[in-house]
């Protein structure tokens, strides 16, 4: 295998039935993609769905040792195993996600084995749940609403579902030092009550500990908000540090009425070290927090003029921002690829907090959002993030779901559309992400 920048890497999810391995394995793919990364996971019970007959729905196909079943059982998983050797093995792949059980010793040797002789770095990470309150909500949240028990009572579907974490937790065989001390890993023990962690190497899976170690499951919901409309918002001027409008000042105004109206629990509002999010959050009591990664995007030497200006001022720095948005950086200024770099401590910073509004700015916040709702580079510079609509984000299972309140309060509208061109790429990326999107699973 050639460079280390250049490096494959498969991440095998190890544990129990109900305890949170898809959750972990989609925000692991979702962070690894925002980072640039192309990630992809491969969920043994999605494959599982697909075989379609009645009795890979129940519990008797994971407990059977009937031959026939169980060798459909194990080509199954093999198969989600060799797909995933296959893409790794394509140009543009970075990082395979195996979401399987993996609960026995043997079969995580055959795993590390396949894989670490194709050169891929291999890295266990295993959920292990101490906290039966944290399985039985699994239980009822995921898998119980799965299509599997889409025709049962939840009585009889429970039972079924305990039976078949009854056959898992025959085998089990939690991964332990003395017999697998050679490989990566992490362990978390209920979520990050306990982190445990041996031979963590390199970039990749210091990123993947550092971002579970941050990771909780407390529900809680986060406001993202663009300032209230600015004086240069309405001059149609880019970047600069100027106040807000009249209008922007009545939104700072509504927001905290919406707010205060609501009521988040133990509220932290952060904005950035911009007059015009400052402005923003003017009228909030509540802990405060100013981050300068937060800022809008500098524009270099475009800052301070309109999208004309720069046509014609630069008509070649237009066109190269039209071409490719996402890598394009401004002239002593920056890209939407280097927001996303100094994002980093903000991100992580949000994954451990609880209620947060946060007030900052229109690329800023199309970063922000594309990692949690998984949007790729193609299509993130050209999300709408309108002035005075406030962004309700509630995190799910496996994703995040997003409302937008707009508080009724007239603004100028900043989005300038894609280019034909830019616009058909934007839309074939987000069609090969749905195909990718995992959906709630069994196994
Ligand atoms: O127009 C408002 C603004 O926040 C500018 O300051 C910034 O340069 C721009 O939006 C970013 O949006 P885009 O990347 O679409 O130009």
């Amino acid at each position: 295998m050639g460079k280390e920048s250049e490096r494959k890497h498969a991440v095998i999810m190890v544990g129990l039935p109900a305890r949170g391995k898809t959750y972990i394995a989609s925000k692991v793919c979702r962070y690894l993609k925002w980072k640039g990364f192309p990630s992809k996971i491969f969920n043994t019970g999605r494959y599982r769905q697909d075989l379609d007959t009645e009795l890979a729905r129940k519990h008797d196909f994971f407990t059977s040792t009937v031959p026939d079943v169980a060798n459909i059982r194990k080509k199954m998983i093999d198969q989600v195993l060799e797909d995933m050797v296959e893409w790794l093995k394509t140009e543009q792949a970075r990082v395979g996600i195996y979401d399987a059980t993996s609960i026995t010793r043997e079969r995580r040797k055959t795993v590390y084995e396949l894989l670490s002789k194709e050169g891929f770095r291999v890295f266990f990470i295993e959920s292990v749940c101490e906290d039966e309150s944290i399985i039985q909500a699994n239980i009822e949240q995921v898998k119980l609403t799965l299509p599997d028990y889409a025709h049962m009572d939840k009585q009889t579907a429970a039972e079924d579902f305990k039976k078949r974490l009854a056959a898992y937790e025959d085998v089990y065989e939690e991964i332990d030092l003395d017999h697998e001390g050679e490989y990566s890993f992490l362990r978390m023990i209920d979520v990050n009550r306990q982190i445990v962690c041996n031979k963590v190497n390199g970039y990749m899976q210091t990123g993947i500990v550092y971002l579970l170690m941050n990771v909780h499951i407390v529900p809680r919901t986060i406001y993202f908000s663009r300032h209230g409309e600015s004086q240069f918002n309405v001059a149609g001027r880019i970047g600069g540090n100027s106040g807000l409008s009249p209008r922007g000042l009545q939104y700072a105004k509504a927001l905290k009425t919406y707010m205060g109206e609501i009521k988040p629990e133990n509220l932290e509002v952060w904005t950035s070290t911009m007059l015009r999010t400052i402005m923003t959050a003017e009228h909030f009591t509540e802990c405060k927090r100013e981050w300068r990664c937060l800022e809008e995007i500098d524009a270099g030497t475009c800052d301070g003029l309109t999208y004309e200006e720069i046509q014609e001022k630069f008509p070649d720095e237009f066109a190269n921002r039209d071409e490719d948005k996402f890598n394009y950086r401004y002239p002593r200024g920056e890209s939407y690829k280097d927001i996303i770099t100094r994002l980093e401590p903000v991100l992580m910073e949000l994954e451990r907090a609880h209620n947060v509004l946060l007030v900052s700015h229109q690329a800023v916040l199309r970063c922000l959002l594309s990692y949690y709702l998984d949007i790729p580079p193609e299509e993130l510079p050209y999300v709408k993030v309108p002035l005075h609509t406030l962004l309700k984000l509630t995190p799910t299972a496996y994703g995040c779901n997003v409302e937008q309140i707009p508080l009724k309060i007239d603004a100028v509208v900043t989005h300038r559309p894609p280019s034909q061109k830019a616009a058909e790429k934007a839309e074939t990326a987000m069609k090969v992400r749905d195909e990718d999107a995992i959906e709630p699973t069994n196994i």
